[in-house]
């Protein structure tokens, strides 16, 4: 038998893919004939060797071609990515991918198309590059009732924030060695502002509660904000700083469950299975009932770790082409509807939170602070002065857990105390 695959794109994860098939690892895949290559351009160096008369431009020419078996969609972006998914799905084609942004914005367009023409959409690489992920999420841990799924899974801004702990690195610093080890783009918004975190949480929380979720209504924030300062003193509190995507679930009022889902930077206590997960590495810890907790990390992103996902499900396809049963989809089993999500305002989320306010050296300053949070229900851990700066004293709050709108309305009214200057820094405490 001979399985002819397209790949569209020859980029880092198609050079991956084309270099494993070129020295396949399992025999299944020694069947697999890679039959034509889509890219931008024709010109352009490659680093494998690819028979010339492989290589086009029509990427449509591919996903409708009726000698290709299968198409590995590695070329990312919303369109045509998506097009040309749903193309190869129109024409009875499997396909794999690892495009986290279509999947997490047209995942159920693509899912119903696909369980409609009867063929398989694989995307173990789609989230945690090379970490097997989806394929836990879908089959080893479906026996629990999953809780919660908490992850790094943006490589980038892990770095960053690494760099920043470990070297003392400003943000920006930080953000130009990323870039210099081209673990950055020039634009990179998509990491720093937790976007790209969002895209793979809301994927994540599709497989883990067998829902849809709206992505864009996931609230998100970014890493831009944290400085130097709080990183350091997070750590003089035993804590360090990570970029989380949040899925657990919430109480709900009634009907289908509420998820709490949300990417924001967070203070981890250090001794916390997700504090050890250092520079591009990602992780993703998983707790549910009865399996406990389980993490799951490594490299989250990069050519071999993310090819080798893709032809990981490339072997899955060719297992079941021997059986001819029906794969089902990975987000929602045979479902072609799930439910959508219903999702837990951000206001509602309970933290606990660390503030630093810049306030006047005066006596009673931290006594009007803690008279504003009482007012609105937040009790504190600790309050504590720490450095001055041209007569502006620095206090830092560590909060109990707390419905984060009275947190915010008590942050609104200590802004207002004519003792307090700014309130640079407030983040959540997550344990
Ligand atoms: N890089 C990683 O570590 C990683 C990890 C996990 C998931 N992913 C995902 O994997 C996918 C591929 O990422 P990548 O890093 O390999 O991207 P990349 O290096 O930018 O490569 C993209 C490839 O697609 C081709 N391409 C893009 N748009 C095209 C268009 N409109 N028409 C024809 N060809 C087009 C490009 O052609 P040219 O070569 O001619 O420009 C290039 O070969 C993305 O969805 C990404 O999110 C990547």
């Amino acid at each position: 038998m001979v399985y002819r695959v397209g790949l569209l794109g020859l980029g880092t994860v198609g050079t991956g893919v084309v270099e494993i098939l070129q020295r396949p690892p399992h025999p299944l895949l020694q069947a697999v004939e890679i039959a034509a290559v889509g890219v931008r351009s024709l010109d352009k160096p490659r680093l494998v060797p690819i028979p010339p008369e492989c290589l086009t431009t029509n990427l449509e020419g591919i996903v409708s071609d009726p000698e290709i078996d299968a198409v590995i969609e590695l070329m990312g972006g919303l369109e045509p990515a998506r097009s040309l998914i749903l193309k190869a799905i129109d024409h009875g084609k499997p396909v794999i991918t690892a495009n986290k942004a279509v999947i997490a914005r047209y995942g159920e367009e693509i899912f119903q198309a696909a369980a409609q023409a009867r063929v398989a959409v694989l995307l173990e690489a789609a989230v945690g590059g090379g970490i097997p992920v989806i394929q836990a999420l879908q089959q080893s841990l479906r026996a629990s009732r999953i809780q919660a799924v908490w992850g790094i899974i943006n490589g980038t801004t892990n770095f960053i924030l690494s760099q920043m702990a470990q070297e003392g690195s400003s943000f920006a610093e930080a953000l130009a060695q990323a870039q210099a080890h081209g673990y950055a783009e020039a634009d990179p918004s998509a990491d720093v502002e937790g976007w790209d975190a969002a895209d793979k949480i809301a994927i994540l929380a599709s497989l883990a509660f067998g829902v849809s979720v709206p992505r864009q209504a996931i609230p998100c924030e970014g890493i831009g904000s944290i400085s130097s300062t709080d990183i350091r003193y997070a750590r003089e509190w035993g804590y360090t700083f990570k970029l989380l995507a949040i899925a657990q679930r919430a109480e709900g009022q009634g009907g289908e469950p509420t998820l709490d889902i949300r990417v924001h930077p967070a203070l981890l206590p250090v001794t916390h299975p997700l504090a050890n997960i250092h520079g591009v590495d990602n992780a993703v810890w998983v707790q549910g009932d009865p399996l406990g907790q389980v993490v799951l990390s490594g490299p989250g992103a990069g050519r071999g770790p993310t090819a080798s996902a893709v032809v990981g499900d490339l072997l899955i396809l060719l297992a079941h082409l021997q059986t001819g049963a029906q794969l089902p989809n990975p987000l929602w089993g045979f479902a072609a509807s799930p439910p959508v999500a219903s999702l837990l305002p951000l206001a509602e989320a309970q933290s606990e939170f660390y503030v630093r306010v810049l306030a006047q050296d005066r006596p009673g300053v931290m006594g009007a602070i803690g008279t504003c949070f009482g007012r609105h229900g937040v009790s504190l851990e600790s309050i504590t002065q720490k450095e001055c700066h041209q007569e502006l004293a620095e206090i830092v709050i560590l909060t109990h857990s707390v419905r984060e709108a009275d947190c915010r309305q008590a942050l609104a009214e200590i802004q207002q105390l004519p003792q307090v200057a700014e309130i640079p820094s407030l983040f959540r405490v997550l344990r």
